[in-house]
């Protein structure tokens, strides 16, 4: 699993880029609402990194901040066409209003936009999400016919929208955990395992296969898999594709993200970090199934280790209980409410804590998080950058990275990665 640098020469942004979403669901549709209005001037892409983020660039002696939209050649908003699967038939614009996240006001600005948006049919299987019961599914005589056929839905999209470049995103509900095993070893095996409808490969990994075959750059925004198996790295690195995920970083890990590397750099010690949620929202449905639940864990439990690193400062760390909650909560809908209770010492051992109670907005904060991805995998696609795009980590709950390495959780080591990587394409100097 590397990744490859190849070099910095960049092919321009030219006509329009294709972005094919698994799941129009709560984050799609608030990606999909916020970009049409952006468009319109009706509102701002606030969080978005490519959309209103700068970079500093020379010596620190003056401010010589730059947009980086202007600095790195990304594809403009207006240049971006919409498509997905998703299992049930519904349009953008009424599975946006189901999603209830944003207000109808804010929908119906854009509602003839989103009523075009209309999903083809999923590739889907139960047993690795109990909890939805959607229709609009394809059938197949087995799982490599079901990604030949997503293989035909892209070349019809691309077609109908006279288009030569995508990226492929899931956004789609979790899936239920599982562990890689000899079918996701090798190539040869995992096509073996499609044609033979082998049950460790994930409706997720059907889509990957197909995006990864296209040479379509495929962006995973749950915590489960998928494309962190040898299989289909192996197929990417053939393909020269870019691949990034997993678990977009939202709310509470992103608070942890942020909180964590400040009481690291002043050498206070944590004994326990106790995190609770209640969300309301299909997503959380999902993850009351504990099967999702426990793919959804595992990419949240793994962020203090990373960065407050017991290896290295035992005394302080070596003791963490960490324990996250995640319960479903049907009236509170996508509005999400977290609490943590952070138990700290510092000074002669004495014991402090710290509170944090989170109201947030699940997919008001996925939603530039997910832009940001689409358009900085397509830089990369275009850059001939290929395999793990592991300076996307700065989006992720659970970055993925080259074997060998741990990944990055601090988000400040984050944002400098993945600023200099910017700067590295543009041949700039690094900081
Ligand atoms: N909202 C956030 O802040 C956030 C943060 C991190 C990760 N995520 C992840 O992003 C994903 C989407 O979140 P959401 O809140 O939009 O969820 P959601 O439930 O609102 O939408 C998911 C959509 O995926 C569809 N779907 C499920 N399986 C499918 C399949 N095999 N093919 C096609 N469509 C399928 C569902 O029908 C649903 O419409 C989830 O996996 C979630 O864990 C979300």
């Amino acid at each position: 699993m590397k990744q490859i640098l190849r070099g910095k020469e960049i092919l321009p942004a030219t006509n329009k880029l294709g972005v094919l979403i698994t799941g129009i669901g709560s984050v799609t549709t608030t990606l999909m609402a916020g970009v049409f209005a952006a468009r319109k001037g009706l509102a701002r892409p606030l969080g978005s990194v490519t959309q209103i983020g700068k970079i500093q660039l020379g010596k620190r002696d003056k401010n010589h901040y730059v947009p980086i939209k202007e600095f790195v050649p990304l594809t403009s908003l207006d240049d971006i066409v919409f498509g997905g699967w998703d299992i049930y038939p519904d349009s953008a614009y009424k599975a946006a209003i189901k999603a209830n996240v944003l207000k109808s006001e804010h929908i119906d600005i854009v509602k003839s936009d989103l009523e075009k948006i209309k999903p083809m049919t999923a590739v889907f299987n139960k047993n690795y999400v109990k909890n939805l019961n959607g229709k609009h599914i394809k059938k197949g005589n087995n799982n490599m016919d079901l990604a030949e056929q997503l293989m035909v839905d892209i070349d019809t999209f691309k077609k109908e929208n006279n288009i030569d470049r995508l990226v492929m995103c899931w956004a789609g509900s979790t899936e239920a955990y599982v562990q890689t095993s000899k079918v996701h070893y090798s190539l040869k095996e995992f096509e073996e395992g499609l044609k033979n409808n082998n049950p460790a490969i994930s409706p997720s990994q059907i889509y990957a296969y197909a995006a990864l075959k296209k040479k379509i750059p495929y962006v995973n925004g749950a915590p489960h898999l998928t494309t962190d198996c040898p299989a289909l790295m192996e197929l990417a690195n053939k393909n020269k594709v870019a691949v990034c995920g997993k678990d977009f970083k939202t709310g509470q890990t992103l608070i942890k993200s942020i909180l964590a590397p400040g009481l690291n750099a002043r050498l206070l010690g944590v004994s326990g970090w106790f995190s609770t949620n209640i969300l309301g929202n299909r997503d959380g449905e999902v993850l009351d199934d504990p099967e999702s639940f426990k793919s959804k864990e595992l990419s949240k439990l793994g962020v203090l280790d990373s960065i407050l690193n017991p290896d290295v400062y035992p005394e302080l760390y070596k003791d963490l209980y960490h324990k996250i909650r995640i319960n479903y909560y049907p009236p509170r809908g996508d509005n999400k409410e977290s609490w943590d209770n952070i138990d700290i010492f510092g000074w002669m051992d004495y014991p402090m804590q710290i509170k944090i109670n989170f109201l947030c907005r699940d997919s008001i904060l996925a939603a530039p998080v997910l832009l940001d991805l689409i358009l900085f995998t397509d830089l990369a696609q275009r850059a001939n950058m290929y395999g793990i795009l592991d300076w996307l980590s700065f989006y992720f709950k659970s970055p993925v990275t080259e074997e060998g390495l741990y990944p990055e959780n601090d988000l400040f080591a984050q944002r400098d990665k993945m600023e200099n990587t910017l700067r590295y394409l543009m041949k700039e100097k690094l900081k």
